[in-house]
């Protein structure tokens, strides 16, 4: 049938000349519509004989079907390209990669870090898993001792060992202090230990996850205002000049004698009141960044250390606790740190 293999041929030319829809439906319409080519052929079926008409009316359905093959064609080729278009649009701008950040605890910690080897300290990290020998028993808090209270502490479910007890998540980074004196056997120690901390407590200055850095200082000689320099120095560079810090005498087990160490108070300058409130993150111009002290002869004999010839200090200072006192961070709620709205750091 000699229209019919024109037809293919004309169609094929019209669709190479389709570029849109809108042509794609007029070509539509032209062949397939009511009144197109097709139907003007099937139309002529009628003055047929009745053999004949069989045998062209296959062919007209075939030919049919090789038309509505080649719109759909057509129709996918459109559908890609325009997908392909709209996708793929050069005259817009690029698409800006989002700048990450660390966490504001990370550059607290990798400040910390650096101030400390000014001074000669290396940091360690010891295990946030830790038996309950190295967090207590060795620091010179037997287990009916009530100081240990004060480390309210989360247990894991393991198996109990016969010298070392039960496993804890550690309360404390002080049993950085063992296991150094252990690794090093013979003093000089000069040791930042930064580290998690657990303890069950959640409020507006406590996170039962946080981070301590403790400070270790051994060797022949080591007195109390090596302690007090170290401290000062820290104090100075870490906050600025015009901090101040103060020694409260304290009680810990494993120090003697014990302080705890103070600074002003950002938020509210050390004055304790906001306006005509109590100022929410210290109440009284002062917050507590830890406990220090001469270490106990007792903890420096579970380290292996001779103490008739070596004395030593430590300290044990919250990470964050510094970190939200440092001018210019302004953060007065210990929990937006950890609440995952990454909003905080991208101010930083
Ligand atoms: N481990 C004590 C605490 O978490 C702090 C401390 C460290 C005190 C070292 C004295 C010496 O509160």
């Amino acid at each position: 049938m000699k229209s019919a293999d024109n037809m293919l041929l004309n169609l094929k030319n019209d669709l190479l000349n389709t570029t849109n829809f809108v042509q794609l439906g007029e070509v539509e319409v032209r062949y397939l519509g009511r009144n197109g080519q097709v139907n003007d052929l099937m139309k002529k079926l009628k003055d047929l004989s009745v053999i004949e008409r069989s045998e062209q009316g296959k062919k007209l359905n075939q030919l049919k079907a090789n038309v509505e093959t080649l719109i759909n064609e057509k129709r996918k080729e459109l559908t890609h390209k325009e997908d392909f278009e709209k996708k793929i649009d050069i005259t817009l701008p690029g698409v800006k990669i989002p700048k990450g950040s660390l966490h504001l605890v990370s550059y607290a910690i990798e400040e910390i870090e650096k101030i400390f080897k000014k001074l000669g300290f290396i940091r360690m990290s010891y295990p946030e898993v830790e038996w309950e020998y190295f967090s207590f028993e060795a620091l010179n808090m037997p287990s009916n001792h009530p100081a240990r209270d004060d480390f309210e502490t989360f247990f894991i479910d393991s198996p109990k060992d016969k010298n070392f007890g039960r496993m804890v998540l550690t309360p404390h980074t002080s049993s950085g202090q063992i296991r150094e004196m252990l690794r090093v056997k013979e003093p000089p120690i000069r040791m930042i230990n930064i580290g998690k901390t657990y303890r069950p407590n959640w409020d507006a200055s406590h996170v039962p996850m946080f981070h301590q850095f403790e400070g270790l200082c051994i060797d022949e000689n080591i007195n109390i205002t090596h302690l007090k320099g170290t401290i000062d120095f820290f104090a100075k560079e870490f906050f600025g000049s015009d901090r101040e810090i103060r020694l409260r005498p304290f009680h810990f087990q494993f120090t003697e004698p014990s302080f705890e160490v103070d600074i002003t108070c950002d938020i509210c300058k050390g004055q304790g009141m906001v306006g005509d409130k109590k100022c929410r993150l210290c109440k009284q111009g002062w917050l507590e960044l830890g406990g220090t002290g001469m270490v106990h002869p007792n903890v420096l004999k579970s380290g292996g250390i001779d103490s008739q010839r070596y004395t030593g200090w430590a300290f044990g200072f919250g990470v964050e606790r510094v970190m939200m006192m440092k001018p210019g961070i302004g953060v007065s709620n210990m929990r937006v740190l950890y609440d995952s709205d990454i909003r905080i750091n991208e101010q930083f």
